[in-house]
């Protein structure tokens, strides 16, 4: 065990509250363990984050390519199956397929499984040609057939009129009647990424931000180019879909789920001890109090007719608050919790209902790799009521508890990654705090 010790922070007293203080200085505060260093080389700064399938859609926190590539390659070599227990759009699992490695991932969210099935699905490139093909003679003839462009019905989506000008509405509903009769699995996934991105980027939200905010400028706007935009998405997305064939050496197979391992691993899809690498990046927090990963997908998850997409915050880890007197296996955050505790005795139940799962999720996964096999976890250490949680050094004590070792923890800048500049978690007007500048990759190893 290590002594856990607090920070003291320059802090801004409207920051007082928030899950995201000003960092001024680097988080280097918990550097307890002689294994854990400051890696710049990590950053990837100038890395291009897009090639391949990773062009296909946006998402909050996505992993850098670069960085799940480096650490299959420095601790998953000669793997044969890579596990991904937060596998969001997918960014491990395609770095997986290009390394000749087979992958498992799940996910709560069904826009995050839709996009990463989609982005290691190796569609025909003719059978793809082929639609792309009709789908721009569909939108062709529709704009003359008035006849059954009265006959087209608007899916239920909550606040519709709120979100979408009638015209987009209608014109959305229009490509969504396309989708709905391609009979082909694969290639219905791959229109319904462009899709989901276009759905997006019509709608009235603000589109620098990860919760469901009005751009008030936007609201009148009635002409957006639907087709356009669907269009220019699907030769996007064509195109890094060429790329990935092009550079695959191996057959492999990728498998998308949605179970939770908070509730165990279903034997089904994971035996036990088969696993050969785990990389992945769990979520900093619940997302009602980080990163909204629900509201976020809400129009779209709406659009493609997936159940409780407004519940989807809920689901997610943290999501469904306890009162609880838990004690953790992890020193460093039973201290945290008696801190916060003393603090505001609402707001640590988040934070208990949030490492709950956490703790939960990592016993179900450690039991899942092999011996001598490697957890790869990036984790982004948040702050609430004015303290630093160290998820970092929680993350290695719970993997130890499990019969792990650490190995070592880089910590990175985050010049990239898509995260909002400015954030405000609480939904209180006018109040922002930077979001955090580093991130801690864990590595443990099986004993
Ligand atoms: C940081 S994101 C992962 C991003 C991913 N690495 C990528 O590059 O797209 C965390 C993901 O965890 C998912 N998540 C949250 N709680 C979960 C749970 N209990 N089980 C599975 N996934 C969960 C969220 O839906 C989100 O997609």
């Amino acid at each position: 065990m290590h002594a856990y010790k607090k920070k003291t922070f320059k802090k801004k007293s409207m920051d007082k509250d928030m899950p995201f203080v000003n960092i001024e200085e680097p988080e280097v505060a918990y550097i307890q363990r002689s294994n854990k260093t400051f890696d710049e080389s990590w950053d990837f700064k100038k890395a291009n984050t897009k090639e391949f399938t990773h062009c296909f859609h946006s998402y909050p926190a996505m992993m850098i390519p670069q960085i799940a590539r480096r650490l299959i390659k420095n601790f998953g070599n000669k793997s044969e199956l890579l596990f991904d227990p937060y596998c969001g759009t997918g960014t491990s699992l395609v770095e997986a397929k290009i390394q000749g490695i087979n992958s498992i991932g799940t996910d709560i969210n069904p826009l995050a499984r839709l996009i990463a099935t989609a982005k290691t699905t190796l569609i025909d490139l003719q059978v793809l040609d082929l639609f792309l093909h009709d789908f721009t003679n569909y939108l062709y003839s529709i704009s003359f057939n008035l006849e059954k462009q009265k006959l087209i019905v608007i899916p239920k989506v909550t606040n519709i009129d709120f979100w979408f000008s009638k015209t987009t509405q209608h014109k959305l509903a229009l490509i969504l009647d396309y989708i709905a009769n391609i009979k082909d699995d694969s290639i219905r996934n791959f229109f319904k990424v462009a899709f989901s991105e276009t759905v997006r980027e019509t709608s009235f939200t603000k589109q620098g931000e990860f919760k469901l905010v009005k751009n008030k400028s936007n609201a009148d706007k009635e002409d957006w180019d639907v087709f356009g935009i669907m269009i220019s998405k699907l030769s996007r997305n064509k195109k890094g879909l060429i790329e990935l064939k092009n550079h695959l050496t191996k057959d492999t197979l990728t498998s998308v789920h949605s179970f939770n391992t908070i509730n165990g691993i279903p034997n089904n899809i994971i035996k036990p001890e088969s696993v050969d690498i785990v990389v992945t990046s769990p979520p900093y927090g619940d997302s009602r109090t980080t990163v909204a990963y629900g509201q976020y997908s809400r129009l779209s998850n709406e659009w493609l007719g997936f159940d409780y997409a407004n519940q989807i915050d809920k689901m997610l880890m943290g999501g469904e608050k306890r009162r609880t007197n838990h004690i953790f296996r992890s020193q460093i955050l039973n201290d945290v919790i008696s801190t916060i505790k003393n603090e505001d005795k609402e707001r640590v139940k988040d934070v208990i209902s949030f490492y709950e799962d956490y703790e939960k999720s990592i016993c179900n996964v450690s039991s899942t790799l092999k011996k001598g096999a490697f957890a790869c976890y990036v984790v982004g250490n948040r702050t609430v009521k004015g303290l630093n949680i160290p998820t970092d050094e929680i993350t290695a004590e719970l993997f130890e508890d499990n019969n792990f070792i650490h190995v070592e923890t880089i910590i990175r800048n985050i010049p990239n990654k898509r995260m909002p500049l400015k954030n405000s978690p609480t939904n209180v007007s006018g109040i922002k705090s930077s979001t955090m500048k580093n991130e801690y990759i864990v590595i443990c190893q099986k004993q």
